[in-house]
């Protein structure tokens, strides 16, 4: 129970950091042409900071007390935000980066990452009720299965890369040295910082491609009543309500936040006036919604390869077979079978999956 309060008092102190960060980014940019640095030495901080060093020579505490109060001074430069010295929420926002998403977000990773071990080691895969036949049925054409595995290798490379970025300082600098660190450092932001935008046009490509068999549809709900068939068997249709919410939650919502924060992070949104309020916000949007989506495609990624035989099949060949759609996607191939839905049905000499071979070694 303490755990849970402990748990709770967190995403509170969360909520309110990021409340107040926003508030702060919302503040006006500094008005820079009106304010002026004799104003300000006219001011109760000039007067308090001369009273103090009347009865406490050397002391500077108000001054800096000023300095620190996001007051806008005086500059010559175009820049305008450079006439606040020190933003207040810029440390708001560290706090917030390096303590409580850091803490959090690995902890999250570690705990998605234990889960899924544990339901493979306790569980094991889903396996095929039936031998496979060796009749094979188009799943995904080519265009499909080329955006998605550019939308796959991208992702992973911009969670390795971005994993590294947030983590490297803590885990692996002490092992490597600055030096080092530093390099791959170079290396891996620029990588991730390019292949933002091309994940982005991959999930708007992917969606345009996919959309129409993720509408919720009958079957659905009494799919999801049924614990994904832990509980009995539901007949499911092209893509069963689990990777409808995939898609959705996971691919669609958190893919778009994730990708448009970047687009702020890569300064390259057009328009958009870059203060260090707007950058602070979008780290922190682009930090929670990246940690939450790894999760997601974790999961995902064991459920399609080692987690379900034979699903791999579709994507990478493009073909899968027929006893595996009819126990996986029952509503999908009856509706192949009946010509509501056309489908390729060749070749016969598609090659397998290596699970799926190995599933043909086994069976005959
Ligand atoms: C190495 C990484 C990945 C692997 C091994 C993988 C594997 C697969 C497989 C096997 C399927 C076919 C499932 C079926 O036949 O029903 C699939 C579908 C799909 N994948 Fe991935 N995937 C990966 C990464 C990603 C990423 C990064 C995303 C998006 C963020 C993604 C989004 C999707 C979507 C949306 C579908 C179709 C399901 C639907 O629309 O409901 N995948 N993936």
């Amino acid at each position: 129970m303490n755990h849970f309060k402990q748990l709770l008092a967190s995403f509170m102190v969360v909520f309110v950091c990021l409340m107040s960060g926003f508030a702060h980014a919302q503040t006006p940019a500094p008005q820079v042409e009106s304010a002026n640095i004799m104003d300000v030495e006219k001011g109760s901080d000039a007067n308090a900071q001369r009273e103090r060093a009347k009865t406490q020579p050397g002391n500077n505490a108000p001054m800096w007390r000023a300095v620190n109060s996001d007051q806008a001074h005086y500059v010559s430069i175009p820049n305008k935000e450079a006439g606040v010295l020190i933003q207040k929420s810029g440390q708001e926002w560290r706090l917030l980066r390096n303590g409580v998403i850091t803490v959090f977000g690995g902890w999250l990773i570690v705990l998605a990452a234990s889960g899924i071990a544990l339901l493979y080691f306790m569980k094991g895969p889903i396996k095929l009720n039936e031998a496979p036949t060796g009749r094979k049925i188009e799943r995904f054409t080519a265009l499909e299965r080329l955006v998605h595995w550019t939308m796959a290798y991208s992702f992973v490379t911009l969670a390795i890369t971005g994993l590294f970025i947030l983590f490297g300082k803590h885990f692996l600098m002490p092992i490597i040295g600055h030096t080092v660190h530093g390099i791959i450092l170079f290396i891996f932001k620029n990588v991730h910082n390019i292949l933002g935008p091309l994940f982005t046009v991959c999930i708007v490509v992917f969606f345009v491609l996919v959309v129409k068999d993720n509408l919720p549809q009958k079957g659905d709900w009494a799919w999801l009543k049924s614990g994904g068939g832990i509980f009995g068997h539901v007949d499911a249709a092209r893509f069963n309500a689990g990777e409808k919410i995939y898609f959705w939650l996971g691919m669609t919502a958190l893919g778009t936040i994730v990708a448009a924060s970047g687009w702020v992070l890569d300064m390259i949104v057009p328009g958009l006036e870059y203060w260090r309020g707007t950058m602070q916000i979008a780290n922190i949007v682009h930090l929670v919604s990246a940690l939450l989506i790894i999760v997601f495609v974790m999961g995902h990624i064991y459920i399609g390869t080692i987690g379900t035989e034979g699903a791999i099949d579709g994507m990478k060949t493009g073909y899968c077979d027929e006893s595996w759609a009819r126990q996986h996607h029952g509503i999908w191939l009856d509706d192949i079978n009946s010509g509501k839905i056309p489908a390729s049905r060749e070749p016969e000499n598609a090659p397998l999956s290596n699970i799926a071979k190995k599933i043909v070694r086994t069976t005959t």
